[in-house]
């Protein structure tokens, strides 16, 4: 069989959660530019705006929804209307996520106060939780609604490296989601697998992309990153795509309940 077939999404219909950059929009333009339907949806519409209308300006099938993740009424909301508007779901991804603020290291290296376990607030923590496992719930909820029916369907949550290391400068309650989304998948992929649904997970180290404010790109930050990875660099978003275009084709036949880890090797230990 040929590359082309294996990887197949031809007329696939694809949704994208947190797709008006980065991660998501990476995994939603290696979808359209392989001849998906893809509906990028995020809570920035004017980021989106301005994306779908650069994609569309490439003649890709293309569509933006303004959508928060956090709220289950409008993730149901959208997917509903996709359905009304062309009659399936084959693909999602699950990709919406934000940085949470500061763990229990400052960035001057330091102890910090407001990073400290005992001064997380429960606004915080149910406001962050809600967007970062919260959203991934909703996606999971409303994507297994409609691909039951369907009796198909691939859906890709995007976790983190997070889900399996620690680390003192990122907020507490990042590691708790992401170690949480990524057991969700897995529970999620053994209940949906007799529907013929599979569910996976990407684990990326770190990438260059608009999370916290665009952090991986301040040059000290990227610095850093670059010289604790084995390949010593971060990611361009563009290098998720393989990845994307694997779990979400027919090339993944067999594959659910894994959680891939792109990293360029972070996970794998200091190398010099
Ligand atoms: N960049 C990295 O180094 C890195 C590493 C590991 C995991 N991740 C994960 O990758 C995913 C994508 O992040 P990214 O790095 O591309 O960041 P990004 O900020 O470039 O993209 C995230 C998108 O999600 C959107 N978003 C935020 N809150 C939302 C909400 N409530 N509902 C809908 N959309 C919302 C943002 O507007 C943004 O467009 C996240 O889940 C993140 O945790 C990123």
């Amino acid at each position: 069989m040929e590359s082309a077939q294996i990887f197949d999404v031809r007329g696939q219909v694809c949704i994208v959660t947190g797709g008006a950059g980065g991660i998501g929009l990476a995994c939603g333009e290696a979808m359209a530019e392989n001849g998906a339907r893809v509906i990028l949806t995020d809570i920035d519409s004017a980021r989106l705006a301005s994306v779908v209308e650069r994609l569309r300006g490439k003649n890709l099938d293309v569509q933006g929804v303004n959508m928060d993740v956090s709220t289950r009424s409008t993730v149901a909301g959208v997917f509903d209307q996709v359905i009304a508007n062309v009659g399936r779901i084959d693909v999602v991804f699950a990709n919406a996520g934000v940085d949470v603020g500061e763990g229990f290291i400052a960035k001057d290296g330091s102890r910090s106060v407001e990073g400290a376990l005992e001064n997380i607030t429960d606004q915080h923590w149910n406001k962050y939780i809600g967007i970062n496992l919260g959203g991934v719930l909703h996606t999971l909820q409303e994507s297994a609604k409609h691909m039951k029916r369907q009796c198909s369907g691939k859906i890709i949550i995007t976790t983190s490296i997070a889900s399996r290391i620690n680390v003192g400068a990122v907020g507490t309650s990042y590691f708790a989601a992401k170690a949480a989304a990524a057991h969700l998948m897995r529970q999620a992929a053994l209940e949906l697998a007799r529907f013929n649904i599979q569910v996976n997970a990407i684990a990326p180290g770190a990438f260059a992309t608009n999370i916290a404010n665009g952090h991986v790109r301040d040059p000290e930050v990227r610095r850093l990153l670059e010289a604790s990875n084995p390949q010593h660099r971060v990611a361009d978003p563009d290098e998720i795509k393989g990845l994307a275009l694997l779990l979400a084709s027919g090339a993944s036949s067999f594959i659910t309940g894994s959680e891939i880890v792109i990293d360029g090797g972070a996970l794998l230990g200091i190398a010099e």
